[in-house]
């Protein structure tokens, strides 16, 4: 007999069906609660709500866990590099050598940019966010390739391999792009190297003079955008699943993925992190006054990348960019004076009762800035690093709403707070 939850309302009572995770997740199944109670659920941000079965990314928030499909993120950082997990979010099983040689050939063809869409740059002012530049070219995708994005599920999956390739291939090579763009510097078109080499060339290369980044440095980014990989349902998987759920094509649902993206409070933290690190250290404040107004609670004062919608513990992902972080600025003899204040915010911060009673922890942003910067990535480029890492947790989850045979179109409902009925008035009898 399978568990089930009783709810009684209004005098009468009734039985949901109640659902349990393989990693023994529970979740009340309410699909019926409206038809049978008149009831909805509510749910201001989702936060409780579970909006789909996923197989991608397990994380759990208290004890600071995260894996995908399976692989603990510790290992994977440690062991794998960012096409092996993207392959592995991406397909389920990690790839054995035909597969990753298969999958690592598809994002090296199709690396370069069509001149014809390198022109659109130019449509653009040089002083444009960059994350507005991508999200718009990622949707220019759809256009390049309309075989791809027929906005048919059936043979929009048929072509899902070469799709996906396409999107994870040409994300990185536009961040590239954007950046030269925006500093009257030639598209560098890409060579046959390795992803994470080729998006250093594109970035960095001049024209006698090819950039060969040092080992660590290539671990470096390799790390970061491995860990940036996927992240279960936050707020811009979470879009682009909306999205594809109305049967909108990959490119597309990408793009919407990265406007999500680029808020503050989500992908845009790692540069606001970088710049209140830099206002603090400007102000010659060694953290301790930045601490005490980030504790007035106020959204525009807080300590970016702390805190998390999920973690209520150490963000495992944290832990593993701060180690690098030291590796990277050791090798590279950096001494940068932001890492000391960040590290001082985080010793200060976990001491501190108002942090410790909200359960506030660094998070994936708290550091990542501070590698970036180490390897000469301007911060208006910082959250373009996001999107490219993340877009194979985002193609997954686009997969999984277009492959599923039971899927629905993305649609809640709301508690309406306006005014009731009331008849219209003719201007003549305005006040
Ligand atoms: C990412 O979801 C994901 O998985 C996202 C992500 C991914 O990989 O996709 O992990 C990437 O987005 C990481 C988060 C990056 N954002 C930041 O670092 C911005 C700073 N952090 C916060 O704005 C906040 O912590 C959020 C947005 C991350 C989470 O917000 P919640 O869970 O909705 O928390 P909340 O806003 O309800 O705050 C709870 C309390 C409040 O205080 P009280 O009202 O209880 O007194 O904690 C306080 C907040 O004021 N608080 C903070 C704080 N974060 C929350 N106070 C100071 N500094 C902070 N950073």
């Amino acid at each position: 007999m399978s568990k089930t939850a009783q709810i009684k309302v209004d005098d009468k009572e009734y039985v949901l069906p109640v659902m349990v995770g393989t990693e023994g997740e529970k979740a009340i199944d309410t699909r019926t609660l409206r038809a049978t109670s008149g009831y909805i659920a509510y749910d201001q941000g989702y936060g409780n709500t579970g909006s789909c079965e996923s197989s991608i990314t397990y994380l759990d928030g208290d004890n600071g866990i995260l894996r995908h499909r399976g692989y603990p993120i510790d290992q994977l950082a440690q062991n794998s590099n960012f096409g092996e997990t993207a392959y592995l979010i991406i397909y389920g099983e990690l790839p054995n050598p035909t597969q990753r040689r298969t999958f690592g050939d598809l994002l090296r063809q199709h690396a370069a940019i069509d001149p014809q869409m390198q022109a659109i740059l130019q449509g653009y002012p040089k002083s444009a966010p960059p994350m507005a530049m991508l999200s718009s070219l990622i949707a220019a995708l759809a256009a390049y390739y309309p075989h791809l994005a027929t906005n048919n599920f059936e043979n929009d999956l048929k072509n899902f391999d070469l799709a996906a390739a396409i999107a994870i291939s040409k994300i990185r090579t536009l961040g590239a792009m954007i950046y030269r763009y925006q500093n009257g510097l030639p598209y560098n078109p890409p060579k046959d190297v390795p992803f994470c080499d080729n998006f250093l060339h594109m970035m960095f290369s001049e024209l006698y003079k090819d950039f060969v980044p040092s080992p660590e440095v290539s671990r470096a980014l390799n790390t970061l955008l491995l860990l940036h990989a996927d992240h279960e349902q936050n707020c811009s998987t979470s879009t682009v699943r909306m999205v594809g759920s109305s049967a909108a094509n990959l490119f597309t649902s990408l793009s919407a993925g990265i406007c999500a993206l680029s808020g503050p409070l989500h992908g845009g933290a790692n540069t606001a992190v970088v710049q209140m690190l830099q206002s603090i250290h400007d102000e010659h404040d060694d953290g301790t006054r930045f601490i005490a107004a980030a504790k007035s609670g106020s959204k525009s004062n807080r300590l970016m990348g702390f805190g998390h919608a999920v973690y209520k513990n150490f963000d495992p992902r944290a832990k593993i960019i701060a180690k690098a972080c030291d590796d990277v600025l050791n090798k590279l003899g950096i001494n940068d004076p932001l890492l000391a204040i960040a590290k001082n915010l985080e010793q200060a911060a976990l001491k501190d009762d108002y942090f410790l009673s909200r359960k506030l922890y660094p998070n994936v942003d708290f550091y990542s800035g501070i590698i970036m910067r180490a390897i000469g990535i301007p911060e208006n480029m910082f959250t373009v690093m996001f999107a490219i890492g993340r877009s194979p947790g985002w193609v997954a989850n686009w997969r999984e709403v277009a492959a599923n045979p039971k899927g629905r179109i993305y649609r809640p409902r709301q508690i309406y707070a306006g005014p009731v009925k009331r008849d219209y008035v003719p201007m003549a009898q305005r006040g």
